[in-house]
């Protein structure tokens, strides 16, 4: 076993303002996941968050409903809270940026920047809203551009020409809180010396902290020339006050990354194990990773390294930058009901599927990643349900029957070979943080466990008295290739991995290499999970569309019907109309399945013998919802007179007809069980 690690991770702290989305689950859950799999190999893993709780827009959200600011904050906070533990991400501290460790901790660091001379303070013009009295910063002013006349845009920069500009350039500016024309007001502010740690930073940035491409891109950043970072705002403002100025306050992003200490020195305060100043101190041997958005770059890994530095306290060992979520290949949009609240998902469909299919998808790099509902669906119920689940499912009732017990024999060395060598493969991945090769790893021995249970068809042995013992020990394999993929997935799947141990009768540890289980006692099986209601998918998105209308500001009718949300479970435009006596060519016929079997080498065909009177071989794409033995002896509906086609696996006689959206869901028909072979259908 490696040494123990000690590592804090930290995920980006949602702002208090709004409700969590399948966004902001990318990052929580790829973070969880590291988390999860960390502490599964022995390692001390603390992993904290809070809420960011200050700035302008909390404050005026807390207006607008009529609350203070610090009811505003303790509400969103509880919210956000239920929806991540629904999500089963496992916090260890989830805290407020707006705490007196974090007030004590921001002051602290500020003063230390402020002695050894790293602020300056100067007198800046803005724009200000004499209404309400307010600074306004730049999304705060709107206006027609100056460059390019174009109306509606905002105060820094014009979304049509790209000019970049100063919101009092605009043409006829206003504010967007109270409609009246911001008049220039000056008033000073404070600084942090940022381009003084160029140097600094250029070595930090290339020194193992970040992935290549973030590096690549600070590295124009910073050959561009770094700007003097403002970071005070007037009052009124939510936050905190800047000790030795009047009405000045802390920037909300200066005290935001502030608040990953504040949030592991309140974890501290109520667990002795933990020392706070170990972990931070300049020098720490404990690890910092920071799990971010590529968004928020800049403050992570530039001004965050500097000012650490300058207080005396340790940097991060790895800032990790995820993309974007796209839904549907698309930006998430409120009106096609793509822009979908954490608490919509909960409320219709499993956390897990979520962290499975963010799993499949997620790697190392910077790339968006996309939720494509149906490919989300399909993914799940073939590779969860359809592979993972059914080993267990096909295996355990032949334990149970014969008294609960494994074999100690390891019926197939060769499979269990694969399984053991592959783990370091599997380790590696989840370490380096490519979640989509360990899944394609664990499905793809989740696949050999499926190939041998099939071939060694226990259903069939255990027809045969003298075979019994054959069939434990083939069942005993393929718990134990169930009860493996259950530790490897367990960093992802965690409620089904809690279930699996009650099942399997022991816990799920990976801190050691593999053990194979023999003589060993399990449980009686139940079902683990059930597979993905397409309908509920349909249903969530609806109801998004909902949400966003009730949540949004009043508008007017016309529009609110035109935002139906797209079917995604729509299929290919209907194919060009053909005539009656054209349909009367094809000639259905009932067919009974006399055999079924995998095809070497091919991943979704599965070989039928069909006796329609006389018998025909075909090959059908139906592996992902049925295994062989789920066909024997049924009856099916077949397309007799198609002429037949050479295919790479043999020739194929014919097709049977099948309907569903695909994967698991896929079904093939079955005809009243008196049909008789070869009876025509219509
Ligand atoms: O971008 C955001 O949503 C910020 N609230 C993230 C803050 S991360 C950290 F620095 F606090
Ligand atoms: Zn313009």
């Amino acid at each position: 076993m490696a040494e123990k690690r000690e590592i804090l991770v930290t995920s980006a702290l949602p702002y208090a303002n709004g409700s969590i989305h399948l966004g902001h689950m990318v990052e929580t859950i790829q973070t969880d996941i590291w988390v999860r799999f960390q502490k599964l190999r022995g390692h001390q893993c603390t992993y904290v968050c809070a809420d960011d709780a200050h700035g302008t827009a909390i404050m005026l959200r807390a207006e607008q409903l009529g609350i203070t600011a610090e009811q505003q904050i303790d509400n969103i906070r509880r919210e956000h809270i239920a929806d991540f533990t629904d999500f089963l991400i496992g916090f260890d501290n989830y805290h407020s940026t707006h705490s007196e460790e974090n007030r004590q901790l921001s002051e602290h660091i500020f003063k230390q920047l402020d002695t050894k001379g790293f602020i300056s303070r100067r007198a800046i013009t803005q724009a200000y809203d004499p209404e309400k009295n307010l600074f306004l910063s730049d999304r705060y002013v709107k206006g027609s551009c100056p460059k390019c006349k174009a109306p509606e845009q905002y105060g820094d920069a014009c979304e049509i020409c790209n000019a970049n500009y100063s919101p009092l350039d605009l043409i006829d500016p206003k504010s967007v809180i109270s409609g009246a024309t911001p008049v220039a007001k000056e008033s000073m502010h404070l600084f942090f010396k940022l381009p003084q740690f160029t140097e600094f930073l250029k070595q930090w940035t290339r020194a193992g902290h970040l992935q290549s491409e973030v590096a690549n891109k600070l590295a124009e950043w910073l050959d561009a020339g770094l700007k003097e970072w403002d970071i005070s705002r007037d009052a009124p403002y939510f936050g905190f006050q800047i000790p030795g100025e009047s009405n000045k306050y802390f920037y909300v992003w200066l005290d935001a990354p502030i608040g990953y200490m504040a949030s592991f020195r309140n974890l501290c305060e109520q667990n002795a194990e933990l020392d706070f100043d170990s972990y931070w101190r300049e020098g720490s041997n404990k690890e910092l990773y920071h799990f971010i958005g590529k968004d928020i770059i800049n403050f992570h890994a530039l001004f965050w390294p500097a000012m650490l530095q300058v207080a005396g306290f340790r940097t991060p060992s790895k800032v990790c930058v995820h993309g974007f979520l796209t839904v549907e290949g698309k930006k998430m949009s409120k009106s096609r009901g793509t822009f979908i609240n954490a608490r919509t998902y909960l409320q219709h469909l499993n956390p897990e599927y979520l962290r499975y299919y963010y799993a499949t998808k997620l790697s190392d790099a910077v790339d968006d990643i996309d939720l494509n509902l149906q490919d989300f669906v399909g993914k799940v119920n073939s590779d969860l349900v359809g592979k993972v689940v059914n080993i267990a499912s096909r295996t355990a009732k032949f334990i149970a029957k014969a008294g609960g017990e494994l074999s100690a024999n390891i019926a197939s060395e060769t499979l269990w070979q694969q399984f053991t060598t592959r783990e370091n493969v599997i380790a590696e991945y989840y370490e380096t943080r490519e979640f989509a090769k360990a899944m394609r790893e664990i499905m793809g021995l989740a696949d050999l466990a499926n190939e041998y249970i099939a071939e060694r068809a226990p259903w069939t042995l255990a027809k045969d008295e003298n075979r019994a013992q054959e069939v434990i020990e083939v069942c005993s394999m393929g718990v134990n290739c169930f009860r493996a993929l259950m530790i490897f997935l367990s960093p992802v799947l965690p409620k089904t991995a809690k279930a699996s141990e009650k099942f399997l009768n022991c816990p799920l540890h990976w801190a050691e290499p593999l053990q194979f289980l023999g003589r060993h006692r399990i449980q009686p099986f139940e079902p683990l999970m059930s597979r993905v209601d397409a309908k509920l998918v349909q249903k969530m998105v609806e109801a998004s569309v909902e949400a966003s209308i009730v949540s949004d500001a009043p508008k007017p009718a016309a529009d609110l019907a035109a935002e139906k949300p797209d079917s995604w479970l729509q299929r290919a435009p209907l194919a060009a109309e053909i005539s009656y006596d054209e349909f009367a060519k094809v000639d259905l016929r009932i067919a009974k399945i006399v055999n079924a079997e995998l095809v070497q080498g091919a991943d979704k065909l599965l070989r039928l013998t069909l006796d329609i009177g006389e018998t025909r071989n075909v090959f059908a794409g139906i592996k992902s919802a049925y295994t062989p033995e789920d066909l024997i002896g049924k009856h099916t509906v077949m397309v007799a007179n198609l002429k037949a086609r050479k295919m790479k696996f043999g020739e194929s006689q014919g097709m049977v007809l099948a309907a569903g959206p695909g994967g698991k869901d896929l079904f093939i028909l079955e005809p009243h069980p008196g049909a008789e072979p070869g009876m025509r259908v219509m």
